[in-house]
């Protein structure tokens, strides 16, 4: 039986060749589509796909999209539609309901992208989610702010990377971050939640969880997002039946069920407080970004990208799945600015972390420093694992405080 699978997005960001890659491994004949030239695509996506259309309109003119991805594939049966980037799986879903293609619907897939809209149908299944409101005016953001309280979140309904997202302890840090607000359609103002921040992440397939993760943000992602010296670390956590995390895995079950996912991979973020409480963050229809399906990876021995198009296209999983290992993967922002000068204490780190370096990607001398603000991997980052937790962090803490990028 011929599979044919249309990729949204085969070769960006980063992660996006692999899973093109874990398509043709499984059998199917991948159809790629993206809004840039065919001469754009990384080499690997590029050797795995069987077709390319390019289609300038994308992300802009669903409707014009549509019609040339029908045109394109008339005569043929595409058996699914996939976009593994946040901001391509509504319109994965539009493509699917618009070619009659099985797979997650647009109502579907918009409780996956509309954090208002989540967190109603979470809060109707009994989850615990922060108390929320929406705005779309300064007047409706200073009343939600006074129904959930100070200290509060602002964040834009449909984010991603904690952009434009305010935590507000007064009235004056409401009035700053209204401010800034003023290109956002429509805000979540949210009760602050204290606590630690954990991921669950899954391949699923025909409703069932095949795999299961969990991972853990070391600082929480607003406070690296904010303070630009700090070496943002996440983690794979390997004892998941640890009592640590069975309430999160508990609620991420829930969460699954309540918003009726069927087939693919799903990132949820959520927020233990000192009290015990387990608290809903976030989830999406898509597996994280910033390299964590590699930590997976790493954590077992395993190629998750084969693992997830294999549920997507069979509807199976077969991977063996054994925690091995805790990881980490540090980021790294360069300090002044400019063009990367040197790289400082890679040596330092090899002898403190030896063989538990598994991957190390730094921009290279010579190349400009990125902008830390737009993207999660800042200059570059060391990942690492080991089967202990403890030393998992230790190390990790070690190339944050060793390890320096410096531009000039
Ligand atoms: N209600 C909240 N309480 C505490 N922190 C929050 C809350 N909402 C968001 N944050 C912080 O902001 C970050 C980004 O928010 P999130 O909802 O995950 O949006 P994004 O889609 O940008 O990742 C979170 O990882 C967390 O650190
Ligand atoms: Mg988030």
């Amino acid at each position: 039986m011929a599979h044919n699978v249309l990729m949204i997005m085969p070769g960006f960001p980063g992660e996006m060749p692999y899973f093109t890659r874990g398509l043709d491994n499984v059998g199917a004949t991948v159809w790629g589509v993206a809004p840039g030239g065919a001469n754009e695509l990384p080499e690997m996506a590029r050797y795995h796909l069987t077709h390319y259309l390019s289609v300038p309109s994308l992300f802009t003119n669903a409707d014009d999209a549509i019609q040339q991805i029908r045109e394109w594939t008339r005569g043929v049966t595409i058996d699914r539609v996939c976009c593994l980037w946040e901001p391509g799986v509504e319109l994965a879903a539009a493509i699917r309901a618009a070619l009659d293609v099985p797979g997650q619907t647009p109502e579907r897939a918009r409780r996956f992208r509309n954090k208002e809209l989540m967190k109603l149908a979470l809060g109707k299944a009994g989850i615990r989610v922060p108390r929320h409101v929406s705005a779309r005016t300064i007047k409706e953001v200073q009343a939600g702010a006074e129904r959930v309280g100070f200290p509060c979140i602002i964040k834009p309904i449909a984010g991603a990377g904690s952009q434009d997202t305010f935590r507000c302890d007064t009235q004056a840090e409401l009035d700053a971050a209204l401010k800034q607000l003023g290109h956002i359609e429509e805000v979540s103002v949210e009760e602050f939640i204290d606590g630690e921040e954990f991921t669950y992440d899954t391949v699923c397939a025909g409703g069932v969880i095949r795999y299961f993760h969990v991972g853990y943000y070391r600082p929480r992602p607003l406070v690296a997002r904010s303070v630009e010296w700090i070496s943002p670390q996440t983690l794979s956590y390997r004892h998941v039946d640890d009592p640590w995390v069975a309430d999160g895995r508990a609620m991420g079950e829930a969460v699954l069920k309540a918003l009726d996912f069927d087939t693919g991979f799903t990132h949820m973020e959520w927020y233990r407080k000192s009290d015990g409480e387990v608290v809903f963050g976030e989830v999406a229809a898509r597996p994280p970004g910033a390299r964590t399906v590699d930590l997976m990876n790493f954590a077992s021995d395993i190629d998750l990208f084969t693992g997830w198009a294999e549920a997507e296209v069979h509807g199976r999983f077969t991977l063996e799945v054994e925690r091995k290992y805790n990881c980490a993967c540090i980021t790294k922002r360069a300090q002044g600015q400019g063009r990367i000068q040197r790289i400082e204490g890679l040596d330092r780190v090899g002898e403190r972390c030896g063989e538990a370096i598994v991957a190390v990607d730094l921009v290279p001398v010579g190349s400009p420093r990125r902008d830390w603000k737009a993207t999660l991997l800042s200059d570059g980052y060391l990942s690492l694992r080991h089967p202990d937790w403890q030393e998992t962090q230790d190390m990790a803490d070690f190339v944050g405080e060793h390890l320096h990028l410096y531009a000039g």
